[in-house]
Formats: structure tokens, C-alpha cells, sequence
């Protein structure tokens, strides 16, 4: 699951493509993890597939990361494609729960409606422009639950998008973590650029000091299976969790390990081919 993929700046022209069929009894949340963990840059799905980008040739990788990779990958070389420069032709404004995620390059041609926060964007190569159904799911949800006044953690922040939007909400503060240094720096220049504070730092849940009224965790099903236990001990009580990069099929596994791990009124809420799954932390 992904909305961006790229080679640019890597010293190669061009990506390398891995692409793995998926067959019905596959798990896509998985396969798809094992290709972020081997460093592709972008994971798209597409029917019967899916397609990890690379920066460089297989060759290229050590042992461990080749290791990795699912034993049917089919690798091919796609010449240099802008993709920031097509996302930009193709963007629009887009609104979900209190804000409008509006493209930079559209900033003096649209007006964001009165009572709603504009977010200025240009996602670069982190996951985040508010178009995929995941996060605008999230921003919904954030809306309902009011981050006013609240401590919010963004676990996984991509562009920055939702860590932004809570801010903007009124937040008292909003940490957003990721464990990718680039989309780290990306949600830097994004904040930056609204005029908006979060604090922002590379790494993962272990990291993480403290509990929040709020955590938000737009991640994937295995991630969020394998943190489940540990999300409790990041909120505090009665504080809400906000979870999503779960696709429809997939949904009771995660609600499952969320109750299990103690999280009340587990709820999934579809929207589209995916889910926002909302839960409580013990009172
Ligand atoms: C699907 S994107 C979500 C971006 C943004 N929060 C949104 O809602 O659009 C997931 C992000 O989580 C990061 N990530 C993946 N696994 C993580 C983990 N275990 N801890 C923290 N960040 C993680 C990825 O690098 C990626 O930027």
C-alpha cells in the first residue's frame, strides 16, 4: 500500500522493479512489509501484484537484504520517471474531516473554504498526500475524536500530513516518529512550511517516552499486529487509538489483536477497499 515510489537522487537512473504475484491465499500486508524492510523506496498494488522500487540494481544489495526477498520476484529495470512531477499534474485538493490538502503548486489558485485547515503540500517521496483512502480515513477520525488540547503521537508520519492536521486542530503537542529518515525530513519541510510545531523524529515505537491522548497509526496490518501488545503502553487512559494501511479482508485481524492487547470498543470503520480501526485505552 503506497502512494509514491521514486528513484531520484540515488546515483542510478532509473528503478529497479520487484514485482510479486500475489495469489488469493497471499498475504499482500506481508509481502508488501518484507519489500519496505529490504529498503524499497515505494510499494505499489496492482491487481494480482505487487511492485516494490528499488534505488539500485539487486546486485547491488548485501547478502541479508537479498535474503529477504520473496523467492517468485521478478526484477526489471523502468527508465527514469518523474514521479513527483506526475503526481503534481494529477493532484488535486482534497478534503477529509477538518482540513484541505491542498498541492503547493495550487496554493494561490484555491481557496480552502472558511473553518477549514489548509494543509500546503508537496509529499516529495513520503507516503502522505491525503488521496490514499487511509489517511484521509484517519484525518476523519481525528476530526471526531478533537485533538484540541490533547497530546498526540503520529507513529509512522510520512509526509506529515496528520501530525499537521493536529496541530491545526488545536493540539497541546504532536510528536510524529517514522523509521524512514527521508520521509523524517520530508514532514520537517512540511511543517515547517504551514508555520505549524511537531516535533518530529526518526525511529519506532520503542522509542517512543511517554503516553498520548492520541495515537494515530497509519502503518500496516503486520506492523500493526506485531505493536499491538505495545500500543497500550504509549496511551494514556481512556485515550484513543487511530489506526489504519489495513485493507478490508484484513480488518479482524488486527481488531483481534487490538483486543487482545486490551484496547476497548474496538471498532473498524471501511472506507473503500480499506479501514480506520478506532479503540479505547483502558479507563
Ligand atoms: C502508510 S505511511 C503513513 C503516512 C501518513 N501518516 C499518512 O497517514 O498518510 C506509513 C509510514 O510509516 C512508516 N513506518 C513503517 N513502519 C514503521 C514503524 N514500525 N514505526 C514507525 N514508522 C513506520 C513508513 O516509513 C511510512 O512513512
Amino acid at each position: 500500500m503506497t502512494d509514491t515510489s521514486t528513484g531520484a537522487g540515488t546515483g542510478h537512473s532509473g528503478h529497479w522493479a520487484a514485482t510479486v504475484p500475489t495469489g488469493p491465499g497471499d498475504d499482500a500486508e506481508q509481502l508488501a512489509a518484507r519489500l519496505w524492510a529490504v529498503g524499497a523506496l515505494g510499494v505499489w498494488e496492482r491487481s494480482g501484484e505487487l511492485v516494490g522500487y528499488f534505488p539500485g540494481p539487486p546486485d547491488d544489495f548485501p547478502d541479508d537484504q537479498r535474503d529477504g526477498l520473496p523467492d517468485d520476484v521478478r526484477w526489471s529495470h523502468e527508465p527514469e520517471v518523474d514521479h513527483v512531477a506526475a503526481w503534481r499534474a494529477a493532484a488535486r485538493p482534497v478534503r477529509a474531516g477538518a482540513v484541505e490538502i491542498v498541492p503547493d503548486h495550487l496554493a494561490n489558485s484555491h481557496d480552502t473554504p472558511p473553518g477549514v485547515h489548509r494543509i500546503l503540500l508537496d509529499p516529495g517521496q513520503a507516503f502522505g498526500s491525503g488521496h490514499h483512502e487511509t489517511t484521509a480515513g484517519c484525518l476523519e477520525v481525528l476530526a471526531e475524536v478533537d485533538p484540541a488540547g490533547r497530546s498526540v503521537l503520529d507513529l509512522g508520519t510520512g509526509t506529515g500530513i496528520l501530525a499537521i492536521a493536529a496541530v491545526l486542530q488545536g493540539a497541546a503537542s504532536v510528536l510524529g516518529v517514522d523509521t524512514d529518515p527521508h520521509a523524517v525530513a520530508v514532514a520537517r519541510d512540511n511543517a515547517h512550511h504551514n508555520d505549524v510545531e511537531v516535533d518530529l523524529a526518526v525511529g519506532a515505537l520503542d522509542d517512543v517516552d511517554g503516553r498520548f491522548d492520541v495515537v494515530l497509526a497509519n502503518l500496516l496490518t503486520a506492523t500493526l499486529v506485531e505493536l499491538a501488545d505495545d500500543l497500550p503502553g504509549v496511551m494514556a487512559p481512556s485515550g484513543w487509538l487511530v489506526a489504519s494501511g489495513v485493507g478490508t479482508e484484513r480488518a479482524h485481524v488486527v481488531a483481534d489483536a487490538f483486543t487482545r492487547a486490551g484496547l476497548r470498543d474496538v471498532e473498524v470503520r471501511p472506507r473503500g477497499e480499506w479501514v480506520v480501526l478506532v479503540a479505547r485505552a483502558a479507563t
